[in-house]
């Protein structure tokens, strides 16, 4: 599928449930928001009717997000189903980690593609400030455990918020690829939801901090994965260090993805409200057919990019007010 703008769409982010065990400062508030009920989020059999349509249209691969994706049941089992819909190649997921432990033998025997797993701090009490849980054991511990299936890539996405971390700190988070075959990437807080009056360290400024310990560092033009990452190689170090910089260094021309929320919205780009409503279509006994034309006009309708740096004003009736549990990541 290649859009308006020349950009083929081959990655769709699937988001399976808008819950989440943690409490991160930039996604949710502590007491919690008003979950869905069951009824409003996909069932397993929809999501794979959804990513049939997906395949015959040219979508190769698919990452599995939350909420927290590991809260729903049988994961692994979606995660085999969706490896069997033509034209899928790879199905991969993104976790806080923190139940990832007991599900790691299933997904591997899925045939899982590769895992993401969030870890914004290294030290014990800012974890549980930042996440609302006393949760970084075992978040550590299912990283190690996950590094033992060698054949499935493991990058770590940190969020350098200023207000927990520090040069050493950032230092000891980049240090994980040196001690470990994993890549850490730096992910830029984006003004969403309980993001917006949050700030994270610049690329430039991590860069900076980098460069002042390991003088080697050089970018890696190779990509690592399916999504906006890009990544440097600092020698010795086993895996690479990656910058997700959403709004410093905007990847929208290079785009390639649609996402589909968990209550079945298909939404073209993270920044815009609205989208179109797959579920509902599903529900009322669209065929396949149907679903693909939906599809295909909403991807015709893809926006060029999105509008972080435009004044508030002027984006108004287009931003997402949804927090990024709900939209997916
Ligand atoms: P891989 O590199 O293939 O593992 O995928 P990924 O980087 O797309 O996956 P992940 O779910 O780990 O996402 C990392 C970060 O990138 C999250 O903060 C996402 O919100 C962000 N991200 C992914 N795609 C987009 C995008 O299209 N636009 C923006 N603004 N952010 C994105
Ligand atoms: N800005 C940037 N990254 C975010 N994430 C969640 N909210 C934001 C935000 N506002 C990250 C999580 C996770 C990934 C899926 O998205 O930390 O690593
Ligand atoms: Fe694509 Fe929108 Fe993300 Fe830009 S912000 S990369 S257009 S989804």
């Amino acid at each position: 599928m290649i859009d308006k703008y020349n950009r083929e769409i081959d990655y769709v982010r699937i988001s399976i449930t808008d819950r989440c065990n943690l409490r991160c400062v930039y996604c949710m508030p502590k007491e919690g928001v008003t979950f869905l009920p069951h009824s409003a989020i996909m069932t397993y059999e929809e999501i794979v009717t959804i990513a049939e349509c997906f395949g015959e249209l040219g979508i190769r691969k698919i990452k599995l997000t939350g909420g927290e994706p590991l809260i729903r049941k049988d994961v692994s089992s979606l995660v085999g189903k969706l490896k069997q819909v033509n034209g899928i190649e790879k199905v991969t997921l993104t976790t806080n980690g923190i139940y990832l432990e007991e599900h790691l033998e299933a997904l591997a025997k899925a045939g899982i593609d590769g895992i993401n797993i969030s870890l914004d701090t290294l030290d014990q009490n800012k974890f549980i400030e930042l996440t609302g849980f006393d949760g970084l054991l075992k978040v550590r511990n299912s990283i190690d455990k996950a590094l033992a299936y060698q054949s499935i890539p493991i990058k770590i996405n940190c969020v350098p918020l200023r207000q927990f971390n520090d040069r050493n700190s950032l230092l000891s988070l980049a240090a994980l690829a040196k001690n470990a075959k994993l890549h850490v990437r730096f992910i830029e807080i984006m003004p969403l939801g309980y993001g917006k009056n949050m700030e994270s360290y610049s690329e430039q400024e991590i860069l900076d901090i980098l460069g002042s310990s390991y003088s080697e560092l050089e970018p890696y033009i190779k990509s690592l994965g399916n999504g906006p990452g890009r990544y440097y190689n600092i020698p010795g170090f086993q895996g690479k260090i990656g910058f997700i910089s959403a709004v410093s260094h905007e990847f929208c021309s290079s785009c390639n993805r649609v996402r589909l929320t968990s209550t079945g919205i298909l939404k073209t780009c993270l920044q815009y409200s609205g989208g179109m409503d797959l579920k509902v279509a599903l529900r009322e006994g669209s065929s396949k057919e149907e679903l693909k034309n939906i599809i295909k006009k909403a991807i015709d309708r893809k926006p060029e990019s999105h509008v972080f740096t435009k004044d508030r004003q002027t984006i108004a009736e287009t931003l997402e007010e949804k927090g990024m549990s709900q939209i997916g990541g």
